[in-house]
């Protein structure tokens, strides 16, 4: 360890951006980020209609040779230059600044809408007690949402009060616990939900199994269709199902990483959070999966007539089921409770995505940060989606956001880090430094080969897509899809250049300590940010 150092800047600093306790916290943390609605209400689907059984293959392929090195990357960035998205991007090279406000502006889209899934779920959790919607799941879903859409829809933004207080409730909570810290609040909350999760959802899947028409269910969804790996959409809906479920390149990651202890091995714990999420998407697989065998059967109908993803399959589908299966409030309870706990520990880690810039940004303390934040976030969220424009409001964003948001971004990330600034070596030391492991060539590979080709064919795939597609998406006005899609995601990108170019303050955790009290870089505090070439630096812990 460095003596701290005593420049005006770095005294007094210590810059209290605060730390996960150790591996165990980050581990449960990271998990807590990765285990979310991708989990429990996409994978199921997604595996259903790419080969079933035969998914696992591509699947696999796709966790070990995009998800967990493009976890390793983002680990390696943000615990090597130790620092929120923006400040993690502008230590690594000046310019690529914008690269993290483009993920943190991703973030922000994301936290306002996921905030609506999480306050529906929970009403939803009450509503199981008496099974409010009777026996019409989709008919009480569109009076609860009070949603409109359609092209003769007339766009208006009627508010929802059912769904206003459980929205605020929603942001309530997540401003106490972003308000406690990294440790007492994220660490903690993931540390108690996520447990309480994996309890909550054996229980159900346990329950699921033993309803009449459960191996049906499992049957249709584990039944290897191998004709399905020759079909290249298959193994890019794998890739796009692991770099979502996993939270990668969303910024979150290596933010989290940010809050390491400088002797952390970080490749060890990449493979725990890995293997950890993808565990529990194949329970929850099996879950979703014996509940929709129930289902079929007791309508008399075929598995694949069943089998929705989404918002259809938490409001409308499980409903249905829990109005039909033998104590069905248990049922309802497990499962909505699930989607709660899953989606807060998921919500609390985009939000920190933001928290984290501004607080590195104005070396603010926790707490300022955290309400600078939040309320405008929680006031936007909620006038925005407790209204009747919610539900497409959320369809459209979701859709620009992850297809040209989240992707794009990984896609430009990688390829910079690879080509432009070289980088993956320096990182592979620092990884190697303390990794359980050592890797090498391969990742290099991973990151600069094959995560950038699988992302720019999907990229492509997308956009022929929406410009093939009869009319407008979802027969949404056309210029609600222009305005919520196509120029919000454009919008994400130019705003991002443009927070780039704003000089950090003097008081800027740019110029302070970094969470163990030493100096994050002594290059930065000396130049404006101005970091040398990765392979003239020595890798961070080796300084100290
Ligand atoms: N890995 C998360 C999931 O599977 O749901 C992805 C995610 C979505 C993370 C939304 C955070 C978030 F706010």
């Amino acid at each position: 360890m460095s003596a701290p150092s005593s420049s005006p800047a770095a005294t007094g600093a210590k810059a209290d951006r605060g730390a996960f306790s150790g591996r165990t916290a980050f581990i449960f943390a990271a998990i807590g980020s990765a285990v979310g609605l991708g989990n429990i209400w996409r994978f199921p689907a997604v595996a259903y209609e790419n080969g079933g059984g035969a998914f696992i293959l591509p699947y696999l392929v796709a966790l070990l040779t995009a998800g967990i090195p493009l976890l390793f990357l983002d680990y390696a960035i943000g615990h090597r230059w130790r620092g929120s998205a923006p400040a993690a991007w502008r230590r690594f090279r000046r310019w690529t600044e914008f690269i993290g406000w483009w993920q943190v502006l991703i973030a922000l889209i994301i936290a306002l809408y996921y905030a609506l899934i999480l306050a529906w779920a929970t009403n939803y959790t009450i509503f199981s007690f008496d099974q409010r919607w009777g026996d019409d799941a989709a008919g009480f879903f569109g009076e609860y949402t009070q949603a409109l859409g359609g092209q003769d829809a007339t766009i208006s933004f009627d508010v929802v009060p059912a769904v206003l207080i459980s929205l605020i409730a929603v942001w309530a909570a997540i401003i106490v616990v972003m308000a406690l810290g990294v440790q007492r609040g994220i660490a903690a909350s993931s540390v108690i939900f996520i447990p309480l999760l994996v309890i909550m959802f054996v229980i159900l899947v346990v329950r699921s199994l033993f309803l009449p028409g459960a191996i049906d269910g499992l049957d249709a969804f584990f039944k290897p269709h191998w004709g399905a790996l020759l079909d290249p959409g298959v193994w890019i809906a794998a890739y796009g199902q692991i770099f979502f479920s996993l939270s990668v390149a969303f910024g979150i990651m290596l933010t989290y990483a940010s809050y390491l202890k400088k002797k952390t091995d970080l490749t060890g714990s990449g493979l725990v959070v890995g293997f950890a999420n993808s565990g529990f998407e194949i329970l929850c697989g099996i879950g979703v999966f014996s509940a929709l065998g129930f289902m079929a059967q007791a309508q008399g109908v075929a598995i694949d007539e069943v089998v929705t993803a989404g918002v259809g399959l938490a409001f409308i589908a499980f409903p249905t089921i829990i109005s039909e299966a033998p104590a069905g409030a248990l049922i309802g309870v497990l499962f909505f409770g699930s989607l709660v706990l899953a989606g807060f520990t998921s919500l609390v880690s985009i939000v920190e995505v933001i928290i984290a810039a501004i607080q590195d940004k104005f070396g603010l303390a926790r707490i300022p940060s955290t309400l600078w934040v939040c309320i405008p976030l929680a006031v936007v969220s909620t006038a925005l989606f407790s209204t009747t424009m919610g539900l497409p409001l959320l369809d459209v964003m979701d859709k620009w956001v992850n297809e040209y948001g989240i992707v794009a971004a990984a896609a430009v990330s990688t390829i910079i880090v690879t080509y432009v600034l070289r980088g993956l070596p320096t990182l592979r030391d620092h990884l190697n430094h303390r990794g359980s492991f050592k890797i090498g060539l391969v990742w290099f590979a991973c990151v600069g080969v094959i995560a950038p080709v699988v992302l720019g064919v999907s990229l492509t795939l997308s956009t022929l897509e929406l410009l093939r597609a009869e009319g407008t998406y979802e027969d949404y006005p056309g210029w609600f899809v222009l305005v919520f899609g196509w120029l919000m995601a454009i919008g994400l990108v130019v705003v991002a250049i443009g927070l780039s170019l704003i000089p950090w303050p003097a008081g800027s955790n740019m110029h302070k300590n970094d969470s163990d009290g030493d100096p994050i870089a002594p290059e930065v505090e000396a130049g404006l940010g101005l970091v040398p070439s990765p392979e003239a630096s020595t890798p961070h812990e080796l300084r100290s």
